[in-house]
């Protein structure tokens, strides 16, 4: 089986990655995609402990299509007797490049196309249920790559049940994984010097050690026939965790942010290992230094004060050697990214390199520096 992995664009090489850990065979990148060779036990683990991917896709079709006649040929010739006479199904679809139609364009004739197909193939006809169908079909267009794929996962694990408090910036959680392997972590002291909700701490405890990324297990490859329970259990039960943590801390200088972290981190079940801290970055002195800094500093858009927050990283990375060790290494993200490695040059940090993506509708960089 084929297996398609989306997630954060420019950040693929991180997902690659932690699907290796996880013992999937990664065979190529694409945009915001990762493809891999697997089997269902693929399927489990992914969706039950990849803190990086958003969802996991079994790949149907993929091939060129310039124009809707093309998509709704590839998609008319595929068999789609794996969806059962009495499930029913809907397609979505995520378009990237300039098109002269719209991804509701996609849906709607990849739709039909799979309704032509069945009748053709045993004369049933299959039901729509755009709200909560059984299967979901994804047709994405990248430029001009088609991929047709069924959705295992239902909807995105970026979605985390443990947000209960919603910061007005929050990184992306998948996002937060993938700094977290950008940045090699493995178990050492980690700080983030502007927590906001707690992201990039939380995940780090929830990755360290291999915890449900959904809890509740609800996911859409239940609904497959290819679903076996315990073939699922023995999947789920083979993988330990990666490593002990011997501390996270998360400094906020927002007391409503910090109420919002703290509930966050009850709610993901490791308070015992994060800490957060009321306190002001850019005079914040810990009693000992950390090996590791991962970090979402402002980006002034919100607040359009760029120079601002210019200034403020400057104060931050003056104060950042009372903060990481010598030879500790940093990670920050971003829009700034340039004006950053300035500032870190200037002050004598290493730089490592630089990863360029999108988070949301914002290009960002996640500049990865040694003390
Ligand atoms: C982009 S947000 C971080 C969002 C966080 N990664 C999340 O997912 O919730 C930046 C945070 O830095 C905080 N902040 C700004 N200046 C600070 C300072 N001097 N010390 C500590 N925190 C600061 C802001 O209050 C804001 O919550």
């Amino acid at each position: 089986m084929e297996i398609v992995g989306t997630c954060t664009r420019g950040f693929e090489e991180y997902s690659a990655k932690e699907a290796e850990i996880l013992g999937c065979r990664v065979t190529e990148l694409r945009q915001a995609r990762i493809i891999m060779d697997g089997g269902p036990r693929c399927v489990y683990v992914l969706n039950n402990f990849s803190r990086s991917l958003n969802k996991v896709l079994l790949l149907l079709y993929r091939g060129i299509a310039r124009d809707l006649d093309e998509i709704y040929r590839a998609a008319s010739a595929l068999s789609y007797g794996f969806i059962g006479k009495q499930q029913s199904f809907a397609v979505r679809s995520e378009r990237s490049g300039v098109h002269s139609f719209t991804s509701i364009d996609i849906q709607r004739v990849v739709g039909q196309a799979i309704i032509d197909s069945r009748i053709k193939e045993d004369g049933v006809r299959l039901r729509v249920d755009l709200e909560n169908p059984d299967v979901e079909i994804n047709a994405d267009l990248i430029e001009e790559e088609l991929f047709i794929s069924i959705n295992t996962t239902g909807h995105g694990l970026n979605f985390r049940e443990y947000r209960r408090y919603n910061h007005p910036s929050s990184l992306k959680p998948t996002l937060a994984a993938s700094l977290l392997i950008m940045a090699g972590w493995d178990g050492r002291p980690l700080i983030d010097a502007f927590a906001g909700g707690g992201t990039i701490p939380i995940e780090a405890a929830l990755f360290a050690r291999s915890a449900p990324v959904r809890p509740s297990g609800d996911f859409m490859y239940k609904r497959l026939s290819l679903y076996d329970q315990q073939e699922e259990e023995r999947a789920i039960k083979l993988v330990g965790p990666k490593f002990a943590v011997s501390k996270l801390l998360g400094v906020e200088i927002s007391s409503k942010h910090i109420r919002g972290a703290l509930k966050n981190a009850q709610a993901a079940g490791v308070s015992d290992v994060v800490e957060l801290r009321l306190d002001d970055s850019v005079k914040f002195v810990p009693e000992r230094k950390f090996d590791f800094l991962v970090s979402n500093p402002p980006y002034g858009i919100r607040s359009g004060r760029k120079e601002k927050v210019l200034k403020l990283y400057e104060l931050f990375v003056k104060n950042l050697d009372n903060i990481l060790n010598e030879g500790g290494t940093g990670l920050m993200i971003t829009t700034e990214y340039r004006k950053l490695e300035n500032i870190l040059a200037q002050h004598g940090y290493k730089h490592v390199k630089t990863s360029v993506g999108l988070h949301g509708k914002l290009w960002v960089g996640a500049v990865l520096f040694r003390a």
